[in-house]
């Protein structure tokens, strides 16, 4: 029996209020028969019961990414869709869905609509350059916050005095906001509209309200803060980055079933503030419970002391429907212990580093004051400890009780963190006073990867954590410090987002802001959204971009391709693809180090084709230089010591991985262009940088690594390059010594190299630094340093929430896991675990797009059984060593091994 499962609009369910012109479908198959595939399949779009494009019954496999030219969509305008597919076994299966369209850049009939209000404070002049970053080590416990803004709340009546047949209510903000309708919540969207670059990009929300609104009188409630929009924001916590007031913009469009449509846009609306007394994504909320207007978003309450709301005027043409997930509560729990810390506070430890919110609830007198500092880490004597410290991090919630039993939940800010210091509690705080609420966008979870070795199943849940907590919104660094989209991280950890969670239209949306941002010279910057903060940072050093962070335009949408065999996003990427490559190649050719006119004219010559100027964050973050130097000067100077032969390397990296897009895409006078290029640098490198005894000028284990996971070498440098690495890492304890642009490539180089076993090593190493370290040391996320918290227990102020070393991730599934990408998307896809990698049980399971592939095996002594499901619509490359090699169709295989033990290590 066939079935279809799981229909996407551009990767989504049903979505609604989409501005796409062409969207692509994809549907599922699950079949009972093994070896089924889709013969054919005929897509039917109707529109108000009427038949408006049928693609008739096409004759083809292909069931993701599918797109019907002749349909033009309409703006507004709701579509069923009817999905039908016959497979190789005779069968039919049909779905159903649907997806509305948004404005499709039709004209809006409102205006934006800002409460009267103080303009915030700009922190700072940030369209100068900064010349030195200031540091905080304290912050001020009597810091009273009153330059921050309260919160903005807006009223807007509506009278319904007939039948409705559909209602839509079209919002955005300047700032960040909630929406309820007579009191109700219209959806679990937080933190909406997206941080994205707004004045390039702004998403508005479309919900679907036909059974929300009542008979009668009507009350739209909104409340607005300052949000990524004019809060304080980014490394330097500065304020204004896109504005400095906050506002709505609002369109209600009711359709009566007397075939009349009445617009709503919020012109008599009013405003007033209430119990958020500040609010700042970043620092935290002040809500003073007594402040509160009970019933102010319902038709009844008295408005007449608000303010009638100001009609502004702003551009409309960065306006663009929602795409993908918004943020939303994740996971709900209760916390782990309250803690009477050695120095006498009271902290909560939720168990779990995250990003989030905490909601208490509590019985009081009125006029309480309690505090809440979130933190995540304590100290080694187990006191409470800021590990996020810089201008505007304090991470601070304050509530004012009113009397009685509440319930309090921040809003508009949520915290990195694990431990909560309290002070003020009314008597006794205990577990049950006390829910955490995780957040993050919403994306489907698609992976699953467990084993018998408990410390690898808990660096799997640090990695899944660390993902989880970096993707509110947009692909960050980490949830407290920055929260920047820092195009280096997620350059590195996208393949291992990728098999996680189903982040396709999430990268999607930040792409878009990449392509809006790359500056005019092709430079992709190095934080995207590109707020003022970043341009003003990036002065100290005078570049705004790094080799490896503007590679994040190549290699997330190539990891998408691979993933989920997204070929749009090669397509959508290309010409900034293109660009960026120009960048670098204008750079190596046209700008030469110091000393340039000095050199012969071999040399010279050879320049041309090197990346050898400019500051870049190079191997970011090498350990030998950072452990034990926790301040931000060791953190730099491991930029300053690679950037010169890592910039080179990534050129190649650059050009090798476009000609792969342009081949990819069918253009082959590129790939003939970049293929010539790549050569000119590899032997311009080879010159440089590496003598003939296979030594190279930056003698560390990560630019070894990089050359070769770029073929930086000739045939007989090749081995000495990967003894070499081999020596250093021996040299290192069987450590770790690699940074952010090395690490990705290090357990790939070995294995493909002969060095498996060393790969193991790394692997199942706890000295420090190395991924089990963490783990021994109580890790619940992936931290920024190995070193974070030190062999003596000693912590320190890195964050203690970045994915960037779960990059390791992406190793994981495919060499232990076993499962292995051939055709873009897992259409066709190896499954070849090795079975001596000292685990005796694995199961991995992944939602791809064609559904669920799943290997497990289990180790006794040297037997070996694995079972395999293979998705319908797909093939498997199996080789399992006894068995020969074969590809296998859709189904549920079981098979058995005898696996001569080489002596490796087993680790259990
Ligand atoms: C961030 C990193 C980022 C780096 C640039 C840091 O402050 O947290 O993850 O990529 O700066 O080198």
């Amino acid at each position: 029996m066939l079935r279809l499962e799981n229909l996407t609009i551009e990767h989504e369910n049903n979505p609604l209020g989409i501005d796409v012109e062409s969207p692509r479908f994809g549907w599922v198959l699950w079949s009972d028969e093994s070896d089924t595939f889709q013969t054919a399949y005929r897509i039917e779009i109707s529109s108000v019961d009427t038949l408006i494009c049928d693609s008739g019954k096409i004759n083809s496999k292909k069931s993701i990414e599918v797109v019907i030219s002749e349909f033009m969509p309409v703006a507004k305008t709701r579509y069923e869709l009817s999905i039908t597919v016959w497979d190789n076994h005779n069968s039919v299966a049909n779905i159903e869905g649907h997806f509305e369209m948004g404005f499709m850049k039709t004209k809006w009939q409102s205006s934006w609509i800002e409460p009267v209000q103080r303009p915030t404070l700009p922190t700072k002049d940030l369209d100068q350059p900064l010349t030195e970053f200031e540091i905080v080590t304290e912050y001020n416990p009597d810091r009273d916050f009153t330059e921050f803004q309260p919160a903005q709340y807006i009223r807007i009546p509506y009278k319904v005095d007939k039948a409705i047949k559909k209602a839509r209510v079209y919002l955005t903000a300047h700032g960040i906001y909630e929406f309820t309708i007579n009191g109700i919540t219209v959806s679990d969207r937080m933190f909406a509209p997206d941080n994205t670059s707004y004045h390039k990009i702004l998403q508005y929300q479309t919900y679907d309200v036909s059974e929300v609104l009542s008979q009668g009188d009507n009350v739209f409630g909104i409340v607005v803060a300052d949000g990524w929009w004019s809060g304080r924001i980014g490394a330097t916590g500065d304020s204004c980055q896109y504005g400095d007031k906050v506002g709505i913009l609002v369109q209600g469009e009711i359709e009566y079933e007397d075939g009349s449509i009445d617009i709503i846009d919020g012109k008599e609306g009013k405003s007033a503030t209430g119990p958020i007394v500040f609010s700042d994504i970043f620092v935290g909320e002040k809500y003073d419970a007594r402040l509160e207007k009970t019933g102010w978003d319902t038709p009844d309450y008295d408005d007449s002391d608000w303010n009638p709301v100001l009609i502004v005027e702003y551009p409309m043409s960065n306006l663009v429907g929602q795409y993908g997930g918004g943020v939303e509560t994740i996971m709900s729990f209760d916390p782990k212990e309250i803690i009477n810390t050695p120095e006498g506070d009271i902290v909560i430890d939720v168990g779990q580093v995250l990003a989030g919110q905490l909601e208490i609830t509590l019985s009081s007198e009125e006029g309480r004051m309690i505090r809440f500092d979130h933190s995540e880490v304590l100290d080694k004597e187990g006191n409470f400890f800021n590990n996020i410290l810089g201008v505007n991090k304090e991470q601070v919630l304050y509530y004012i009780t009113k009397e009685g039993k509440q319930t309090y939940r921040s809003k508009f800010t949520f915290h990195g963190f694990r431990y909560v210091r309290v002070i003020g509690w009314p008597g006794e705080l205990s577990v049950e006073d006390v829910r955490v609420h995780a957040l993050s966008s919403r994306m489907q979870n698609i992976g699953s990867f467990h084993t018998s070795n408990e410390k690898i199943n808990q660096l799997q849940s640090n990695i899944w954590w660390s993902q989880v907590s970096n993707t509110l919104s947009i692909p960050t660094d980490c949830p407290q410090r920055e929260r920047a989209g820092w195009t280096g991280d997620i350059m590195v950890f996208a393949p291992t987002m990728n098999f996680n969670r189903q982040s396709n239209s999430f990268l999607t949306r930040w792409l878009a802001n990449v392509r809006a941002d790359q500056l005019k010279d092709g430079a992709v910057p190095m934080v995207v959204p590109y707020m003022k903060a970043y341009k003003s940072v990036s002065s100290i050093f005078g570049s705004e971009t790094s080799c490896g962070w503007g590679d994040a335009i190549i290699q997330v949408p190539l990891s998408m391709y691979r993933s989920y065999g997204d070929k749009a996003a090669l397509q959508d990427n290309y010409d900034a693809m293109k660009r960026w490559v120009l960048y670098i190649q204008d750079r190596a050719a046209n700008n030469h180090p110091d000393d340039y006119d000095k050199w012969d004219l071999e040399h010279q010559n050879r320049s041309q084709y090197l990346w050898n100027t400019d500051f870049h964050y190079g191997d970011w973050l090498v350990p030998s230089m950072v452990l034990g130097n926790p301040d931000g000067g060791a953190m730099v100077e491991t930029a300053f010591k690679t950037k010169g032969i890592v910039a080179p390397a990534y050129y190649a990296f650059s050009v090798k991985s476009i000609s792969e897009v342009a081949s990819i895409l069918g253009n082959e006078e590129d790939v003939k262009y970049y293929d010539d290029l790549y050569e000119k640098i590899k032997y311009a490198f080879i010159d440089e940088y590496i003598d003939e005894d296979g030594i190279m000028s930056t003698d560390l284990q990560g630019i070894y690594v990089i050359a070769l996971k770029n073929g930086l070498y000739t045939e007989s440098l090749k081995t000495k390059l990967i003894q070499r690495l081999v020596q250093l890492i021996h040299e290192n304890d069987d450590r770790l010594d690699t940074g952010f642009l090395s690490i990705p490539y290090l357990m790939d180089m070995l294995c493909q190299h002969g060095e498996r076993a060393l790969a193991y090593t790394l692997l199942y190493q706890t000295k420090c630094p190395s991924w089990l370290y963490e783990v021994e040391q109580g890790a619940t996320t992936m931290w920024e340093s190995w070193g974070a918290i030190g062999e003596d227990g000693t912590v320190s102020t890195y964050s203690y929430n970045h994915y960037a070393f779960g990059c390791i991730g992406d190793w994981l599934y495919r060499e232990i896991g076993g499962l292995k990408i051939v055709e873009a998307g897992y259409e066709v896809f190896e499954i070849s675990p090795d079975f001596s990698c000292g685990l005796n049980h694995v199961k991995l399971s992944l939602y791809t797009p064609y559904g669920f592939a799943k290997v497990e095996w289990v180790r006794k002594e040297n037997e070996v059984t694995i079972i395999v499901e293979i998705p319908a619509n797909t093939n498997a490359i199996v080789k399992i060593p006894g068995n020969q090699k074969r590809r296998i169709g859709s189904g549920r295989y079981e098979f058995s091994s005898i696996v001569e033990n080489e002596g490796k290590i087993m680790v259990n």
